[in-house]
């Protein structure tokens, strides 16, 4: 959907340190997830009297925080994760912003934080998009991975909101997540640990679940996998989500499953998306609650054919193996199914402008 542009302004003030045209190249010739950051960031502030204001672009510096800042603290925070697209013909292209824009407010309120508008949300990122063009990487599969923040600064150590709030969009520029092809993943079911409970920040992305699930991460790889499943907190039973990525199960008569949203999952878009995209294609897909042992017995009777995940950062990665103490089952004969690598193409095709957008899911922003 080409949409109108957002009427608020964020004011370029430019980076008199921006890389040299062969720095950003050498720079942007192989990068990692997360690891080489644009010249710019947005930025506005926000003040329990004032509200928001002094919206701007910035060069991408060093926060001077005051070390009794909330966010430092009581983790006072919430952020996005969102994905700028090159189309052949050189235009720039946001996935669904509008439902990024929608889970940063509701999260922003799990966390006692000031709502970012979507106006703003918008505004910040085209701005961003359109003072860095330069980065956002058009070779296949790569994209500018755009970072919007909130976090508490007000220099207090009482417990409570934050009065003083800096909201921030950082981007980086990234290559295809499989470079050598799309690889089936490993996944170890966290032991013991969970990584969030009913009535806690589930379905925020906030920090707190993701600090919370870098130990069950470490010992994923201390069992040789590559991701971590966790399990419902209260029960210890049913199968939630990856560290950062939803999970979907293919059964051989075709029929899709996905563990629904019990307020401890966080709400991917990409599986929205991908539920979209089954039912359209004559799928069923159910949502409901799904016991390890049923997956696990699935597995081993055949009866589960593919298994997938899904989010921003990888799109859909096969899911090979499943391992615990108890038992390490292979998905299939552990390559990538058929129905995994189609999503997968549906949403890449849509992504990159080689398939019709007829859900008005794409916002031009440069
Ligand atoms: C915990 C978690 N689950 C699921 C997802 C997938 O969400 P999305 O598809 O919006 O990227 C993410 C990534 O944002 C995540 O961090």
């Amino acid at each position: 959907m080409d949409s109108a542009a957002p009427t608020s302004t964020f004011d370029v003030r430019h980076n008199p340190s921006a890389a040299t045209n062969d720095e950003r190249e050498a720079a942007m010739a192989a990068p990692a997830f997360g690891e080489v950051f644009t010249d710019h960031m947005a930025r506005a502030t926000w003040t329990q009297e004032g509200g928001w204001g002094d919206r701007r672009i910035e060069p991408l510096n060093d926060l001077a925080l005051h070390p009794g800042a909330t966010i430092l603290h009581y983790g006072q925070q919430a952020f996005e994760g969102l994905k700028a697209y090159v189309h052949e013909d050189g235009s720039v292209w946001l996935f669904r912003p509008e439902a990024n824009a929608a889970r940063l407010a509701a999260s922003a309120a799990r966390m006692a934080l000031p709502a970012v508008s979507e106006e703003d949300f918008l505004a910040a990122i085209e701005a961003l998009v359109a003072t860095d063009r330069a980065w956002v990487p058009s070779t296949a599969e790569s994209s500018l991975y755009l970072r919007p923040l909130l976090i508490g600064t007000e220099p207090t150590l009482n417990v409570r909101g934050s009065r003083q709030v800096e909201f921030l969009v950082m981007a980086c520029p990234v290559g295809a997540y499989f470079p050598h092809g799309v690889k089936p993943v490993s996944i170890w079911v966290a032991q013991g640990y969970h990584r969030a409970g009913p009535g806690g920040t589930g379905t925020a992305k906030s920090a707190g679940n993701y600090a919370a699930s870098l130990l069950p991460q470490q010992q994923a790889q201390d069992n040789g996998c590559q991701q971590v499943l966790f399990l419902d907190a209260r029960e210890d039973k049913y199968i939630e989500e990856l560290g950062g990525m939803n999970v979907f199960i293919v059964h051989r008569d075709g029929s899709v499953l996905t563990p629904r949203l019990t307020g401890t999952i966080l709400e991917g878009v990409t599986r929205s998306s991908v539920i979209t995209l089954l039912e359209e294609s004559g799928r069923t897909v159910s949502e409901r609650d799904v016991t390890l042992e049923e997956l696990r017995a699935g597995i081993d009777s055949g009866d589960v054919s593919e298994v997938f995940a899904c989010g921003t950062a990888a799109v859909v990665t096969p899911l090979g193996s499943l391992k615990s103490p108890d038992f390490n089952v292979v998905v299939g004969d552990g390559s990538a199914g058929d129905l995994t690598m189609g999503v997968r193409e549906a949403l890449t095709d849509i992504y990159y402008g080689r398939a019709k957008d007829t859900h008005g899911w794409m916002r031009r922003v440069g």
